[in-house]
């Protein structure tokens, strides 16, 4: 596009945006466009003709779907010009990008539940926002139906938040209850998961860390005000646990999860998610099948923990809807990313190490040399099994991730292992 063109944008999306009705007066109805009716368009159609009634009587705007884009039917240029709200439910980058740039630069406020919209295009979209006076709102985006987004940017407007973290994947977190209370494989329980409804057919971006990465991202920039992109998410699945890590580790009292943990850290910020063991009186612990729970610290509320279903086409519909009622009463929403900000690498943690081993004297007293070595404390050591089937499960206190590693990385030498050691981080925070 040339210069002169895009400046012809621009003037056009002022225009418009000039145009659009301004808080309608009670009484008028809220028209919304809305882009997608799969699992969750559909849900949420339903949702609006079922609360119209409720949502004119508190809001004095009766809501009312306009138009209905999808894949072969539709058109978005004749719903934008009769939408108030555009309400993006298709899901991927592209072509919801296009639309929910199109329909913020024409003035018209968007409800999106699109997790890898805001994550890789959040910067752009909320400029687009600001110079239009649109908000641009995703609610759903992260969590499902727990209202984690407006808590952040409402509620918590004034604290200056130090963590988010939590289980932000259904999914994954149905997999590993799943693993943990049947002893499963991760395949069963992922097979389980699909058969359910709980994973989708191609579940990598679920399995693999991906889509948790991009709800941290979210997470990390709405509460720490820094522009964090999902390229700065550091992330791993759970696809490589093992049912015996669980078996073990349930006999040291820990349960596993898939975390993400966004947190400011020796000036800079770390977001990463990760497969992780808690500790049974943790909040997250008990927290099991498809449901999600984010918590949040900071010094002057300490902590608090929202949990409920982290997906499903009904809920999330809630969710949108929410949004959709919030822009309705006026309420503005918030997203400026002002912080400059660096991302911290070399965090401590605490881990759990597993290691098939040679049954032979001598062998724990190398492996806590390598560990000594390294500066790495041992908390707790499980010895199992004799002969070849010889193991060794241990427990380090909290330290940094670099000598941990650095030990790891001696320890895959020694001529004794039999497989290649695995290693899970330990959240150790005490919790009363
Ligand atoms: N499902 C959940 O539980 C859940 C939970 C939280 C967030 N979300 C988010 O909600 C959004 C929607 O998810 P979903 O599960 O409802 O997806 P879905 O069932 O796959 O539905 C997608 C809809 O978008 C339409 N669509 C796809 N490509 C299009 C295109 N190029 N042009 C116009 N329309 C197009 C499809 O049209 P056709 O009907 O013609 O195929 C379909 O109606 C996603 O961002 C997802 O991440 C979903």
């Amino acid at each position: 596009m040339t210069e002169r063109a895009a400046d012809g944008e621009r003037c056009d999306a002022k225009r418009a945006a000039g145009d659009r009705a301004e808080p309608a007066a009670r009484g008028e109805p809220v028209r919304i466009g809305l882009l997608g009716r799969g699992t969750v368009g559909a849900a949420f159609h339903d949702l609006v003709l079922e609360r119209a009634d409720a949502i004119e009587a508190t809001s004095g705007r009766r809501p009312e779907i306009v138009g209905v884009l999808r894949r072969s039917d539709g058109d978005f240029e004749g719903i934008l010009d009769r939408a108030d709200i555009v309400v993006e439910l298709i899901g991927g980058t592209d072509p919801a990008r296009d639309y929910v740039l199109r329909a913020l630069r024409a003035g018209r406020h968007v409800v999106t539940a699109n997790k890898q919209l805001i994550a890789q295009f959040g910067d752009e979209l909320f400029a687009a926002a600001r110079d239009a006076g649109s908000q641009l709102r995703f609610e759903a985006a992260v969590a499902g139906v727990v209202p984690v987004i407006r808590v952040i940017q409402e509620s918590l407007a004034a604290t200056e938040i130090t963590k988010v973290f939590g289980i932000v994947n259904g999914t994954t977190n149905f997999i590993l209850s799943e693993m943990a209370s049947t002893g499963s494989t991760y395949a069963d329980a992922l097979a389980r998961a699909q058969e359910l409804g709980y994973a989708e057919a191609d579940p990598s971006d679920d399995v693999g860390g991906a889509d948790a990465a991009a709800k941290m991202a979210i997470l990390a920039r709405l509460a720490f005000g820094a522009p964090v992109a999902l390229a700065d998410v550091a992330y791993q699945g759970i696809t490589e646990i093992q049912p015996e890590d669980i078996s073990y580790a349930k006999e040291l009292g820990l349960s596993l999860k898939l975390l993400g943990v966004a947190e400011r850290r020796d000036g800079g910020i770390s977001v990463r998610v990760f497969p992780c063991f808690l500790y049974s009186h943790h909040p997250l612990a008990p927290v099991e099948g498809p449901f999600n729970a984010v918590m949040v610290e900071a010094p002057t509320i300490t902590e608090i923990t929202m949990s409920g279903p982290g997906a499903g086409g009904i809920e999330t519909a809630s969710a949108v809807l929410g949004d959709v009622v919030s822009i309705v009463s006026g309420r503005a929403s918030v997203s400026a990313a002002h912080q400059r900000f660096e991302m911290v690498r070399d965090i401590s943690s605490a881990f759990y190490l597993h290691l098939e081993v040679a049954d032979r004297p001598g062998v724990l007293a190398n492996i806590a040399d390598v560990l000594g070595r390294n500066e790495v404390s041992v908390r707790s050591v499980v010895q199992r099994g004799m002969g070849n089937d010889a193991r060794l499960v241990m427990v380090m206190h909290e330290g940094p991730e670099s000598r941990f590693f650095a030990a790891l990385e001696e320890i895959a030498t020694l001529e004794f292992l039999r497989a290649q050691p695995r290693a899970i981080r330990v959240i150790e925070e005490e919790f009363v």
